[in-house]
């Protein structure tokens, strides 16, 4: 990568996205152990207060406004339709979760702990077996399968943007999943007994999100659930990080929690749950499987997206080791 890209880098974007850009443009493969030490281990004060101050925050606002101007679907095609081989290297091999897990302890498999996650997720449904549930960005299918395995039912749709993943979920997996932006698409009314999100409202942009619940509220039917599990901003509305995020997913922002609550509220949900969870174990444990399969990812997706992945996972540990966000489990009802 050129100095001339990192100094206009260092200007116009600051140090985060800067430093987080230049790695992934190295020319070799990023080493496991400096890399996530270089992300993780803490930094001088001065340091994090020049990471955290800049650019300053009109400029971030400038920036990130410009990114949500573009079509979204694009900036999710580009971070999910890379390969479904190239996930499989680190996800669950058993359901291909793509969402924070549930580590009951240092010791568990991944495995285990996305199963803790679905069982959670499950009891937070309140299910009796033949419930109709509509997941809203359903990934490779992971929750669905999990529901079809524990003998739900109930009819079961999910909805993507990712090609990759509609085709693993529906050629593969037999599910109900079909390639519909959830933001654009209308929703039938009172259709619906659940309504289930895993790490999709993250990509629902701050105008949008008021229209979202509203629509999940109307497709519900009453005395319905909404269950979203999701991560929001816990401090300020535009930090530093979501100007470096979108190095990894271009067009997506982040919303405030109380942002969340309130747009909730408004359209007439009474939250009844509100869970906060560690998503620190499940990066950790995709980062270690990932740099196990080192050679097949580089062969797989070649250099620039490998150690665009390398960095992609120490920084959101720090994301959330730092609080910038936190990871909850809702459940809305509508009465
Ligand atoms: C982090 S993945 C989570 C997938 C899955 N729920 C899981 O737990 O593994 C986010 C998912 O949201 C989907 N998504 C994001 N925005 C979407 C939209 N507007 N319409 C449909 N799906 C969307 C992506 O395609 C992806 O499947």
């Amino acid at each position: 990568m050129k100095l001339s890209l990192f100094i206009s880098d260092l200007i116009a974007r600051g140090p985060l996205y800067a430093v987080a850009n230049y790695r992934i443009h190295t020319p070799v493969p990023l080493d496991a152990e400096e890399n996530w030490r270089f992300w993780t281990e803490p930094k001088s004060l001065w340091l994090e207060w020049l990471a955290r101050s800049y650019p300053l925050e009109p400029a971030r606002i400038a920036y990130i406004n410009a990114m949500l101007d573009r079509d979204h679907s694009v900036g999710i095609e580009a971070h999910y339709d890379v390969s479904n081989d190239f996930y499989a290297l680190f996800l669950d091999t058993k359901y291909r979760f793509y969402t924070c897990a549930e580590f009951e302890s240092d010791t568990e498999t991944l495995e285990t702990a996305q199963t803790n996650k679905a069982e959670y997720l499950r009891s937070l449904l309140n299910l009796d077996g033949d419930e109709k549930i509509l997941d809203l960005g359903c990934g490779w299918g992971a929750m669905l399968k999990f529901l079809q395995d524990i003998g739900h039912r109930g009819e079961l749709t999910g909805f993507t943007l990712s090609k990759e993943q509609q085709i693993y979920a529906d050629q593969e997996l037999g599910l109900n999943v079909s390639l519909t932006n959830f933001i654009t698409h209308p929703f039938e009314n009172a259709a619906y007994d659940r309504v289930l999100s895993i790490g999709a409202l993250e990509h629902v942009r701050p105008k949008e999100l008021e229209q979202m619940y509203q629509k999940i509220y109307d497709a519900l039917v009453p005395g319905g659930l909404a269950v979203h599990q999701f991560f929001s901003l816990a401090r300020e509305p535009y930090p530093n990080s979501v100007v470096m995020l979108q190095l990894f997913f271009p067009g997506s922002m982040l919303v405030m929690h109380h942002t969340h609550i309130e747009a909730a509220e408004r359209v007439g949900f009474k939250i009844t749950h509100d869970s906060i969870h560690d998503y620190r174990p499940t990066l950790r444990a995709w980062y270690d499987r990932f740099v196990a399969n080192r050679s097949p990812a580089l062969e797989l997706v070649g250099l620039e997206t490998f150690n665009r992945y390398m960095t992609f996972f120490p920084i959101s540990w720090l994301f959330f080791q730092q609080h910038e966000a936190d990871l909850h489990r809702m459940v809305m009802l509508k009465l």
